[in-house]
């Protein structure tokens, strides 16, 4: 592909949890591939990731997943400018395989290399279908292991305004979805099933801490399903499993909004974004729309594709930090815990 002389193009790598991904970002908002191996399969007999299946098969997928990033991207290493990838959060084996891969790629080739938080790169998945997004904003985060208020109050500057004090919204879903039989992964089964139960069959618990009203609380709402659906077998009663999947979400997606959009009043932000796996259920996107244009706050949201775990994701967020002269030395690792705004 014809490259002018001002591009910037960004090879990303993203092995953070259970998705090999690879992408060709340009200019920080044009995706020029975007290529997603989900070993989502191989995990679903487990019942969820396991840790060193995920390591083995990311060694194994990531060569050729990055060949056909390029490929599709139409275009060679050379005419890239920096290698970006994540190094953190997640699991510490997954990680390492993109970091080492990474790291090679950029030492091989003599590119720039560029470190990039998970979460910051869920974030800025915002800013690639939304061209006119720019800072300051608030975004809500909710994925498998992460349920954050953040204010992105610039470009690669984060606050965090709240956080989960126990389950990740994507966590309860899966663990709900296993206990109704929907299997791995729930959020999207949850999803559909819902859309043919009644939300307001069951009366389930919206958590509000009382010291910290921006954090989210989701294990005793996770006990509340678990507890309905244990009454019924004592009693007999056939569960309405549809009933039971609109009635939970419904509470999560209550909690989820009621905090995003009190933060966002109180702050004084007049955009709000989501963001991580979470954000592309159907129902969230569409109450959060509602309560948005209510209070007269814009909403963005990415379509699915960038809403779950990606790279291209990655390779925006990593353009903003390459722009401002951010460069990661030979010896950068795998941080298992890496926090939002922290730089290692
Ligand atoms: O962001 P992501 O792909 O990986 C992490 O960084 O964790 O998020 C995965 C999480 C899983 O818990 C999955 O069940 C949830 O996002 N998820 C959904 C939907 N699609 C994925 N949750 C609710 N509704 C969905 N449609
Ligand atoms: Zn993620």
């Amino acid at each position: 592909m014809e490259k002018n002389k001002k591009d910037i193009r960004i090879l990303a790598i993203e092995t953070s949890c259970d998705e090999t991904a690879a992408a060709v970002v340009q200019n920080g908002r044009e995706v020029l591939s975007n290529v997603i191996y989900t070993q989502i399969k191989l995990h679903t007999v487990f019942g969820g990731v396991v840790p060193e299946i995920a390591s083995r098969k990311h060694i194994e997928k990531i060569n050729p997943v990055i060949e056909t990033a390029l490929s599709e991207a139409g275009v060679t290493l050379d005419e890239i400018d920096a290698v970006a990838v994540t190094y953190g959060p997640g699991l510490v084996g997954a990680l390492l395989v993109g970091v080492a891969e990474a790291k090679a790629i950029a030492y091989g080739a003599r590119k720039a290399l560029i470190g990039v938080h998970h979460i910051e790169g869920h974030i800025s998945a915002n800013y690639i279908e939304h061209k006119e997004l720019e800072p300051p904003f608030l975004c809500l985060v909710a994925s498998g292991g992460h349920s954050h208020l953040v204010l992105v109050k610039d470009y690669g500057v984060y606050e965090i305004i709240g956080r989960t004090r126990d389950d990740a919204a994507g966590e309860a879903f899966d663990k709900v979805a296993r206990a109704i039989g929907l299997g791995y992964p729930g959020g999207p089964k949850v999803d559909k099933l819902a859309r043919e139960g009644n939300r307001h069959a069951i009366t389930f618990p919206r958590a509000k801490i009382m010291d910290h009203p921006d954090d989210f609380s989701f294990s005793g709402l996770k006990s509340a399903v678990l507890n309905y659906l244990n009454q019924c077998q004592m009693k007999g009663i056939e569960v309405n499993r549809a009933d039971v999947a609109a009635s939970f979400q419904q509470a999560v997606i209550d909690v989820l909004t009621e905090h995003t959009i009190d933060a966002a009043k109180r702050i004084g932000v007049d955009k709000v974004a989501i963001a991580g796996g979470v954000a592309s259920n159907s129902s969230l996107r569409s109450q959060m729309k509602e309560a948005c244009t209510r209070r007269r706050i814009r909403f963005y949201h990415p379509s699915p594709v960038y809403c779950t775990d990606n790279a291209a994701m990655i390779g925006t967020a990593a353009y903003y930090e390459y722009i401002k002269g951010v460069r990661h030395g030979w010896d950068l690792n795998a941080i298992a815990n890496l926090k939002i705004g922290e730089r290692r």
